[in-house]
């Protein structure tokens, strides 16, 4: 087995990293054996933990290494009149068109580029035969209780962001905050898209984390500016590169209902240059609708001057969904070792990778101490056993699953108490003394590294 990087294949194919997915137990469509539903993903034993790593990074990042900023988890289900305070009842749609050959329905500003597969053979104009555009509102509706009415009407959230809104002032007492000062969530969103499409990237069921911060008017500028060098930072950290990042300044037409300014953190997919998150000022939409809706003042004093003001806001969001994809578009290679041989591997980030370690007992017969190393470890990682197949193979599995450190025990183990440390990336291998394989680990896969 030849371990020399000859040449590689960097900018995936969207089958082949969808295959990848499937088969590694990442993601895949939910509901697969009655044919998927579309628009909803399931995330299998690799994919959680990814995604898992993903949100605690953003966590520790956005949460936990601030003063200013508390973290909330809030219910899916909040009270109808967010949403109408939110201004969502009456704006949140997309139009719509359908065909009324094939019946199929598209987004007004997505209209698809190949012909109609139900044209008629004697048509000369071969393309779809659209309705004109009606609004469709994206919003995901429920009954809560017993009776049907339009009083048991509710709404699956469309965005995190609400309910940091109408807890503002219950968290900001609680905590001893003052202005300015954030409050964040990671959680699911709900939107009934028109199509759903590029695997996980719009989907109906997502996860978004958000951060609120509530700012006074003259600083809004400035924290604008913080926020999204910090977001570029942490998205650059966690990988992504920069020639496949990009910002993109939204235009005075293209601004939500709320928003004063935008940026999105765009990301360069195998089908383009997509947005991965949101920066927004949403000056003091939220908090004033809410404040008249609700009849609460929102707005907060300032102990030195006495001013009263409704805070400005300015806004992170981030797609967990299309932040993973991303992440594995960027990690996804296929390298040439030469002599006929290839492997498939993701170079994940080591906080990011689901699996950090895996323990490879060369021969069945050392199982008993590789075991008791893959228990210590386990203590504190997510570490994988493995005993069966030649260790090429093993490897191999384990560069295509992303883990950064494949540690083999062998023979020469018992007598000088080391083990072989193999890196994914470079496949460079180093003994490390048994007693310091924490330490090594520690000091390379964890959030800080
Ligand atoms: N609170 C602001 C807000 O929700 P957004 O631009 O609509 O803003 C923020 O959404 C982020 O949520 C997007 O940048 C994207 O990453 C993610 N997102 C939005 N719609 C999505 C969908 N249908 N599927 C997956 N992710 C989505």
């Amino acid at each position: 087995m030849s371990d020399a990087k000859a040449s590689e294949e960097t900018t995936p194919r969207m089958e082949d990293l969808v295959s990848l997915c499937a088969r590694r137990g990442f993601i895949f469509q939910s509901s697969e054996i009655y044919g998927g539903i579309n628009g909803f993903w399931d995330y299998g034993p690799l994919g959680v933990e990814l995604k898992n790593n993903l949100k605690a990074f953003w966590w520790q990042r956005v949460v936990r290494e601030r003063d200013d900023v508390e973290g909330i988890d809030s219910s899916i289900i909040a009270h109808p009149r967010t949403w109408e305070a939110s201004g969502h009842v009456e704006h949140f749609s997309d139009p719509m068109v359908d065909c009324r050959t094939c019946k199929r329905r598209f987004r007004a500003d997505q209209l698809p580029d190949e012909p109609c597969p139900e044209a008629p053979e004697d048509r000369a104009d071969r393309s779809c035969d659209f309705t004109d555009p009606r609004s469709f509102n994206l919003m995901l509706q429920t009954q809560i209780g017993a009776s049907e009415d339009a009083a048991s009407i509710a709404y699956l959230r469309a965005e995190t962001c609400q309910s940091i809104f109408t807890d503002f002032k219950r968290v900001r007492e609680a905590a001893r905050q003052k202005i300015p000062f954030g409050i964040a969530q990671i959680g699911k969103a709900f939107r009934n898209e028109i199509n759903p499409r590029n695997f996980t990237f719009r989907s109906r069921e997502f996860e978004q984390a958000e951060l609120e911060f509530f700012c006074h008017p003259s600083e809004r500028e400035k924290w604008f500016e913080h926020w999204l060098e910090e977001r570029l930072r942490f998205h650059r950290e966690i990988g992504l590169t920069a020639e496949n990042l990009r910002t993109r300044a939204h235009a005075e037409d293209e601004l939500a209902h709320y928003a004063k300014q935008a940026v999105d953190v765009e990301f360069r997919f195998p089908f383009g240059w997509q947005e991965i998150e949101g920066i927004h000022d949403r000056g003091d939409w939220d908090l004033s609708r809410h404040g008249e809706y609700s009849g609460k003042d929102l707005g907060v004093t300032d102990p030195e001057t006495k001013e009263h003001f409704v805070p400005m806001v300015i806004e992170t969001s981030v797609g967990i969904d299309r932040t993973c994809l991303a992440l594995l578009c960027q990690a996804y290679a296929v390298e040439d070792l030469g002599g006929g041989e290839t492997r498939t591997l993701l170079r994940l980030h080591s906080a990011l990778a689901p699996i950090k370690a895996a323990v490879l007992p060369l021969s069945k017969k050392l199982a008993e101490p590789a075991r008791e190393l893959h228990r210590e470890l386990r203590r504190r990682w997510n570490v994988f056993y493995d005993d069966a197949g030649n260790i090429g193979r093993r490897y191999r599995r384990q560069d295509e699953a992303g883990t950064p450190f494949c540690i083999t025990y062998d023979f020469d183990s018992q007598e000088d108490g080391r083990v072989t440390v193999r890196e994914r990336d470079s496949m460079a291998q180093e003994r490390v003394a048994l007693d310091a394989v924490a330490g090594y680990l520690r000091e390379r896969v964890e959030c800080g590294a």
